[in-house]
């Protein structure tokens, strides 16, 4: 689960627009969604592009799938979109807006091309809903009926 810039100011930033959950909350809530089926998430967080692009070449051994709220780079980091065409992973993109329904500058996204979907707009329920989606993918089992 990898968290692009600003998104450590949750709760604090925008509250209106992001909620008013922390970042912490969130990962929080993930990681009691996942534990009891078995399966591992990790959370990274990072203000910086490079940082995103290190992590992303460093899991390559251990993740078997990739969700991302890239923030505001996922309008304009090809570097972050190159990193996740690399790695070869799925991966969701995620956001807590719709991007589409604000500035046109957030209209486009580099992390779509390489990602098998996105949930967006649902405020921190984008987030559980893209951990659904990749149970389903990497564990249909656990996740029945959703699956
Ligand atoms: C965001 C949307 C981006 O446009 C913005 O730059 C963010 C947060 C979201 O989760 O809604 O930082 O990714």
């Amino acid at each position: 689960m990898v968290h692009g810039p600003n998104l450590n100011l949750l709760g604090v930033r925008e509250p209106e627009i992001y909620g008013h959950e922390s970042l912490e909350d969130i990962n929080r809530r993930l990681e009691q969604l996942v534990q009891p089926l078995g399966i591992d998430i990790e959370f990274f967080q990072s203000n910086h592009e490079g940082e995103l692009v290190d992590y992303l070449q460093s899991v390559r051994a251990r993740a078997d799938f990739v969700i991302i709220n890239a923030g505001a780079l996922t309008h304009y980091s090809i570097a972050l979109h190159d990193a996740l065409r690399a790695l070869g992973k799925p991966v969701i993109e995620v956001h807590l807006s719709n991007p589409y329904a604000r500035e046109e500058f957030r209209h486009h996204s580099y992390v779509a091309p390489v990602a098998m979907g996105g949930v967006f707009g649902l405020g921190s329920l984008s987030y559980r809903l893209a951990v659904l989606a990749a149970v389903a993918r990497l564990a249909p089992d656990k996740v029945e009926p959703w699956a």
